[in-house]
């Protein structure tokens, strides 16, 4: 008689869709893999009435979380329902009753994580969330097991697939941001409220999830700095790419001296840099050990199949850590103090793009208010500006700089009356 382990799935959209459609199709291997065999035995949702992509018993399917959390049957709750309540109240007391825990939630993950992890440690309970990074690329395995021996200085994300997109094509075809965004919604790349994808929300929680990771410390989304695409315009992009860079919502972590800083901002990267050849809708998470050097991982970031494969990989960690009987383990518990940069700590490279009087002894006076900064220059071009005459666009690409000096400079250039208008600042990487 073959071992059988029950699993309760928390959501039957297009994640959880698609952990039935493998679990279906790959039984036989799961069970060779794991010497038992997977069963969905509950499936809760809102509406039991909704057609469903692929079939299941319809008597599993229930309203009432509580046929899954209280079926002593069910040793996994697989949560793919999304958003952080109910999901939060329902992992945690599915916890309390010794269910192990997937879950593919970002948004719970980035903001409960360690409150969810101290919980499933407390009641001797698994907790994996492989899925809630990047999709189907096991970025969260690669740092927790095969970074184990190696010091991670830095990761380097494009972890939003909708944000890389309305990129991608703003730069090959030129098409404003609006224009994209609107034909990514139609697609059904970006949700109806595309507020968390394109303001950098979505892409701070993974960074949050990564940085926590992979420096062992115990970061929450508000240690995130954020800043999303909306602003992005194609001439910046334009004026990025005659100085050789790519523009990219850039997730990144980086630590110095024991110091952390995590940010996402739209960042012109270096062609140079494998990051800056990520396109469409695909995910690609850069990592920096000390030890190994650079390493990319690159895939898709979302969908069915592929965020289904996550889910289902920590399925099997779950299911052979119970049949070893070695449960209680979490992806990773913190054991770092959080020690983070502040401004004057952060550097790097910044584009500065200006509307100035053109006129005598103009660029003599920006270079000076920047060396009174200690600022220095890289790269510097003009071009006449379209439809006003003696007005003229500078562009600046600073060496590394602190993100203090930069705020401070972009603030002395709103004050003087030879700079009309800063019209925007961008964090460049790569290529150092
Ligand atoms: P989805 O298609 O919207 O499906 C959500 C499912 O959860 C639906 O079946 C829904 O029931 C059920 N549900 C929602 N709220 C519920 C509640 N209060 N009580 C009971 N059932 C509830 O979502 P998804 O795209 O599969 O995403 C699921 C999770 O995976 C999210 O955390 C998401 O961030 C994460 N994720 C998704 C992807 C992706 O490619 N989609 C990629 C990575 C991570 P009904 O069907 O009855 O409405
Ligand atoms: N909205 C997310 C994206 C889905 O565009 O990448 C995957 O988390």
């Amino acid at each position: 008689m073959r071992d059988k382990i029950k699993v309760g799935l928390m959501g039957f959209g297009t994640v959880g869709t698609g952990v039935v459609r493998i679990v279906d199709s790959n039984k036989e291997d799961l069970y060779k893999q794991t010497g038992a065999e997977i069963e969905v035995s509950r499936i809760l949702v809102r509406d039991t009435e909704k057609e469903r992509a692929v079939y299941v018993n319809p008597d599993i399917i229930t309203t009432d979380p509580h046929e899954l959390i209280y079926d002593e049957d069910v040793k996994v709750v697989i949560e793919v329902m999304g958003g952080i309540e109910p999901a939060r109240t329902y992992l945690l007391e599915a916890i309390e009753q010794g269910k192990h825990i997937v879950t593919a939630n970002k948004d719970l993950m980035a903001i409960h994580g360690a409150e969810l992890t101290k919980k499933a440690q407390q009641f001797g309970c698994d907790l994996y969330y492989e899925a809630s990074v990047a999709g189907g690329i096991p970025i969260l395995n690669a740092i927790v097991e095969g970074f184990s021996s190696d010091r991670i200085k830095q990761i380097m994300g494009i972890v939003n697939g909708t944000t890389n997109y309305i990129l991608t094509k703003m730069s090959n075809e030129h098409a404003s941001f609006d224009d994209v965004l609107r034909e990514a919604q139609e697609l059904g790349y970006a949700e109806a409220d595309p507020t968390a994808d394109v303001e950098g929300l979505d892409a701070a929680r993974k960074m949050a999830i990564l940085a926590s990771l992979g420096f062992h410390v115990g970061m929450n989304l508000d240690d995130v700095s954020v800043r999303g695409i909306s602003q992005v315009t194609l001439e910046d992009m334009k004026y990025g790419e005659q100085l050789g860079y790519t523009m990219k919502l850039i997730g990144i972590a980086k630590k110095d001296d024991d110091f952390i800083e995590v940010s996402v901002e739209p960042t012109l990267v270096k062609n140079s840099h494998p990051l800056a050849t990520v396109n469409g809708v695909f995910n690609a998470v850069y990592v920096y050990g000390e030890a190994v050097g650079e390493t990319m991982f690159y895939g898709p970031g979302a969908g069915e199949l592929p965020t289904a494969t996550a889910v289902l990989s920590d399925l099997v960690t779950v299911v052979k850590n119970i049949k070893l009987g070695i449960t209680g383990r979490s992806m990773a518990t913190p054991y770092h103090e959080k020690k983070l940069k502040s401004d004057k700590e952060i550097y790097s490279k910044y584009f500065i793009r200006l509307i100035v009087n053109d006129e005598s002894g103009v660029l003599a006076q920006i270079a000076k208010l920047m060396a009174e900064e200690g600022i220095s220059v890289e790269k510097v071009f003009q071009e006449p500006y379209p439809n006003e005459d003696k007005k003229a666009e500078l562009i600046l690409v600073t060496h590394k700089t602190s993100k203090k000096q930069v705020d401070t400079i972009l603030n002395a250039f709103e004050q003087v009356d030879f700079v009309e208008k800063v019209k925007s600042s961008y964090r460049v990487e790569g290529g150092e």
